[in-house]
């Protein structure tokens, strides 16, 4: 939430820190501003997208060695040009820029009033800046100590980073609970919320840790903590390339990363399972297998789309490992006093691996004892690193806000490590195990054909792009299915659509049902099969349309429904991860069809850092 960048070298600071906010636009992009120096210090803010920012700026002087540029998702204050970063302080001496949110704010912005600050904005953001400038002021001290003495006072999350008109050979940044990684170059530094705007310039980057803070200068990074005592820092090598980044081709960076699912489905089960010999191997699972198999209860917490996958995965491991399974929304979790125990196993789901409340719930479940297993997409991410042993999803970097390759490398590895637990706890008689590692191993290939449906779906889509609301029903492994469907609709479309257990529908959805109302419904087959078909009945009855997903060949549904989308026939603990493909390329054509920039819906954004 939020994407900042930053740039101090020999080049040109305004096209890097341009090109990277662009890059972070998935982070917010309610508006976006740059502070550079050039014959002092020059800040330019504008609301909206960042090409409006550039716009603005087409003919202005913005030679400068030095730059931090932000890109906003609003919490303290409505997205305009006075709530876009960067802020300055009120001597005009120095810029910042902030991701997270300072929850001490008010009293600090109370006590700055009565000293007589007037301020510009209405953000958290800055009343920080103001009171670091006053640290300045009243203890004479630098701007390096002022910083560590405010973070001390400060209750919150935050990555900033100032300039200082003064300093212009320095950047100073800080962090606690919101990314920050620093690219080292040449003499040159490069710092950004995640890795994208660093990787066409160096390969080598320092992931810096909460309560620590750096000072930057073209040739120096110096790591202290709050404490002010250096920390070497950590210099990784990463393994990250410039084409994951870009849209090849494609016309939104969703439809790529839907395209994208064959391969990444294959690269999550390369390496780790090999159908022929029957073996599946998986260093976090295998490392921690007693821990795993011996679990009283597995809890599942995450949010939005990961959270979905959660649910999946509760029918699969109860269903394969016989341990009962709880799926919490991580920010209810958090706020809750859970009851934890010892034996208990966490796994924390999360693309980002930086969600705020996913990674508040899985600190507070490891100091009351529980063993934590995450299950992330972004390497070297917050959660990835706090957790006690886990799995990497390796679907690569998803940029579309709506998440979609990622919640299918999730699925397959929470089916893998299901599968994994099972055979090691002999809960899994093992012709099943060998028929369920082949259905994976058949996976990426199905995938594929499941994608040449996407013109019949571009054409279904017009037929239903009007629609005002819609319902989405599925039952057993699909019904987390149908509340995906439904909410990339909503993300995407911003038509109102509800997910729900097909035969919890008669329990107050199908007072909705009318002829004006499409109803998905994911209708493979498996052991709901006639039921759902009963369900369909139902709808029919009432003159809803129904647009129904089935195994192909499915004569009764397609005798029934209005439309059908043929899914190819999988065992029904994996079809989930097809059936969900046909619902997000319909998403992504509805709101295509609406005229919608589907890559950036009002309101959202990829990685939600604030609780
Ligand atoms: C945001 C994104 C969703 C995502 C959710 C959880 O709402 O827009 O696509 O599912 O956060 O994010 P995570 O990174 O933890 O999976």
């Amino acid at each position: 939430m939020c994407g900042i960048v930053a740039y101090i070298g020999q080049k040109e600071a305004y096209p890097i820190v341009l090109k990277g906010l662009k890059r972070l636009e998935y982070r917010g992009y309610d508006s976006s501003g740059i502070a550079l120096l050039n014959d002092g210090l020059k800040v330019y803010k504008r609301k909206g997208k960042v090409a409006e920012l550039e716009e603005m700026l087409i003919g202005k002087d913005l030679h400068s060695h030095i730059g931090i540029g932000h890109t906003r998702w609003a919490t303290h204050g409505e997205p305009n040009d006075r709530n876009a970063h960067p802020h300055t302080s009120s001597n005009g001496k120095l810029a910042m820029i902030h991701n997270g949110i300072i929850e001490n704010y008010g009293q600090i912005k109370q006590e700055l009033t009565k000293k007589g600050y007037v301020f510009k904005s209405d953000t958290d953001t800055e009343a920080l800046l103001y009171f670091i400038e006053d640290i300045q002021k009243h203890h004479k001290v630098n701007l390096e100590e002022a910083v560590r003495i405010a973070l001390r006072r400060v209750v919150g999350a935050y990555v900033i980073v100032l300039i200082d008109k003064d300093n212009p050979d320095t950047l100073i940044a800080a962090r606690k609970g919101s990314p920050l990684v620093i690219g080292i170059g040449k003499d040159e530094h490069f710092l950004a919320s995640d890795a994208s705007p660093i990787i066409e310039y160096t390969n080598k980057v320092v992931y810096v840790n909460d309560y620590e803070l750096a000072i930057i200068r073209p040739d120096e990074l110096i790591l202290k903590n709050l404490g002010n005592e250096k920390i070497t820092p950590h210099i990784q090598q990463l393994d990250l390339e410039l084409a994951a980044i870009e849209k090849g081709g494609y016309e939104h960076f969703m439809l790529k990363e839907i395209f994208e699912q064959p391969d990444t489905i294959f690269d999550c089960l390369r390496g780790r399972m090999d159908a022929k010999e029957g073996s599946l191997r998986m260093a976090g699972v295998d490392k921690n297998i007693e821990q795993l198999k011996n679990a009283n209860r597995f809890i599942i917490v995450a949010c939005g789309t990961s959270w979905h996958a959660g649910l999946v995965a509760e029918y699969i491991f109860e269903e394969l490992c016989r341990i009962p399974v709880e799926v919490e929304y991580a920010s209810e979790f958090r706020y809750r006093n859970p009851v934890i125990h010892k034996g208990d196993v966490i796994f924390a789901v999360s693309q980002s691996g930086e969600t705020a409340d996913t990674l508040v719930a899985i600190e507070r479940a490891k100091e009351q004892g529980a063993f934590i297993f995450g299950i992330v997409n972004v390497v070297g991410s917050s959660i990835a690193r706090i957790s006690d042993a886990g799995a990497y999803t390796h679907a690569g970097p998803e940029i579309g806000v709506a998440s979609t390759k990622a919640f299918t490398a999730q699925l397959a590895v929470l089916t893998m490590i299901a599968l994994k637990i099972a055979q090691e706890k002999g809960t899994l008689p093992s012709k099943r195990f060998m028929h369920l590692l082949n259905e994976l191993h058949d996976l990426p290939a199905k995938a594929q054909t499941m994608l040449e449906s996407n013109e019949y779906i571009e054409k279904l889509a017009q037929k239903y792009s009007a629609a005002r609301d819609a319902l989405y029903l599925g039952r057993g492994y699909n019904f987390p299915i149908a509340l995906e469907g439904a909410l990339k609709l909503k993300e995407i479309s911003y038509i109102h659509a509800e997910g729900y257990p097909a035969a919890e529908m008669k329990h107050g959805p199908i007072a909705l049902v009318d002829e004006q109302l499409p109803v998905i419904i994911v209708a493979t087959k498996d052991s709901y099969h006639e039921k759902i078909i009963s369900n369909i009945q139902e709808i029919k009855a009432r003159k809803g349309k129904v647009i129904a997903l089935i195994t192909a060949g499915d004569t009764i549904i397609t005798e029934m429904a209005d439309d059908v989308v043929e899914v190819p026939e999988a065992d029904e603990l994996v079809a989930p991860m097809l059936s969900v493909i046909p619902l997000q390329l319909l998403a992504y054509h509805i709101g295509v069809a609406r005229g919608l920039d589907v890559d950036k819906p009002r309101n959202l954004a990829k990685s939600v850092t604030v609780e």
